[in-house]
């Protein structure tokens, strides 16, 4: 199959990167949104990308003023040609995707591709609204999708193998990312693996640990930043919400702690207030070299979290493990479930967070006996967020101490 025409659903962040990049790969791509101003900015962020890969010469003058040149923007669906492939990067709601899907299978040839970069929705529930669900895909582009490398391709219940192997085609060979296959479940691959851990950090700082220890404490062990200061960039409301569509799904091993939501009520929702975990307004932005300045109002939030509910406390010292391990139980349920590839895992979580080691090359380091020991003792003490996955006990058992042992065959087309 061939990419040549694109169309492009939401002219937002995330949409307006989507675009550039396929029309950087040298495909036509119209961009559609419901307003024209909303089309506008989506173009001018789109030029502004192209402007700066000039000025870091990665492109001539003249090959960004091409590739912008290939991109055109409109607001009505009668323009959108004849696609081989739509990605729809709209509102995350479902009933936005499902009207927006059930007029692309009206209007857009039986040969079109249609996916989704939702980051939560059921990929079967979209493709069901049409009557080709075996051509519904997710492709769950990072943020920047201009920079970000890792892309999740997730076939829902009907999606055709075909269908997975062009959208990874794509991704591999046309436009330069890397994919991962995911199999559909609550929060794909990474961010179910970051939530846990994420989680888990809170509970810390409920234990009385400092934002910036915590911090410094990870990024020593190889994350390429602190969750705090993850949780402050992303949002805060963002992530209450989708800890608790998590915990929803997955029940106990990931019950919220009450502090992201109790920040939410103080309008503590990070960089995008001024204050979340850290103090963001001007005036308090650190030089380079100073410590990061804690929002003052934070230890007030945190003995109002810790009276919402009694909660056990660890009896060790608070250590990185503490906060990763969870990531690395997690990983393994996801093995459990057939999820993904071992392999893919650390793919996973390099490209889509930054790490600069995969997490189960971290555990195998540490040994996997010594993991689930610990996952024990901490399940022992500090209740369900810690039990451990039977296929770990199991892995130990076996005496595996290196997953690649674990590698099926490679997948023909990435
Ligand atoms: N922002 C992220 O970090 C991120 C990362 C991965 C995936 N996503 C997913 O990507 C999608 C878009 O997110 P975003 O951050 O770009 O949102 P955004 O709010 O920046 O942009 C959404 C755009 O979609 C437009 N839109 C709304 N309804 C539409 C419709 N019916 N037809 C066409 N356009 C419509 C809006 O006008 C807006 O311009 C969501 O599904 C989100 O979950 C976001």
């Amino acid at each position: 199959m061939k990419f040549e025409r694109a169309v492009v659903i939401g002219a937002g962040a995330m949409g307006s990167g989507i675009a550039q990049v396929l029309s950087q790969a040298g495909i036509e791509v119209v961009l559609k949104d419901v307003k024209e101003e909303f089309v506008e900015r989506g173009l001018k962020n789109i030029k502004r990308m192209y402007d700066s890969r000039v000025k870091k010469e990665v492109l001539t003058q003249a090959e960004a003023d091409y590739h912008f040149g290939q991109i055109r923007g409109t607001t009505s669906y009668d323009e959108l040609g004849q696609p081989d492939i739509v990605i729809e990067a709209a509102l995350e709601t479902i009933d936005v995707k499902l009207e927006i899907f059930k007029t692309l299978d009206k209007i857009c040839p039986p040969s079109t591709i249609l996916a989704t970069n939702t980051s939560a929705l059921s990929i079967s529930e979209i493709a069901s609204i049409t009557k080709r669900p075996d051509k519904v895909v997710g492709m769950h582009f990072f943020n920047p999708a201009q920079t970000m490398k890792l892309v999740e391709v997730i076939p829902g219940v009907k999606t055709s193998d075909d269908t997975v192997k062009h959208a990874m085609k794509l991704c591999s060979e046309v436009i330069k990312k890397i994919p991962v296959r995911v199999k559909e479940c609550p929060g794909f691959l990474v961010n179910r693996l970051l939530f846990p851990y994420m989680n888990e950090a809170l509970y810390v700082l409920q234990e009385g640990a400092s934002p910036q220890e915590v911090d410094e404490m990870v990024v020593k062990f190889g994350m390429p930043m602190g969750p705090f200061t993850l949780f402050d960039m992303t949002g805060i409301d963002i992530c209450a919400h989708v800890n608790s569509f998590l915990y929803k799904e997955y029940g106990p091993r990931f019950e919220p702690s009450p502090l992201l939501d109790k920040l939410v009520a103080h309008g503590c929702l990070g960089q995008k207030t001024g204050s979340g975990f850290y103090s963001h307004e001007e005036g308090n932005i650190p030089q380079k070299g100073e410590a990061k300045k804690v929002n003052p109002k934070l230890e007030q939030i945190i003995k109002e979290a810790n009276s919402v509910k009694s909660f056990q406390r660890s009896s060790k010292k608070i250590d990185a493990h503490r906060i990763i391990l969870p990531m690395f139980n997690e990983a393994l349920y996801a093995l459990q479930e057939e999820v993904v590839t071992a392999s893919d895992i650390d793919v996973g979580m390099q490209w889509g967070c930054g790490m600069k080691r995969g997490i189960l090359s971290l555990a195998e380091e540490k040994g996997l006996e010594w993991c689930l020991s610990e996952i024990e003792g901490h399940h022992k003490e500090l209740g369900e967020r810690f039990r451990p996955s039977w296929y770990l006990k199991k892995l130990v058992r076996a005496g595996l101490r290196d997953f690649s042992q674990l590698l099926p065959e490679p997948v023909a087309v990435r």
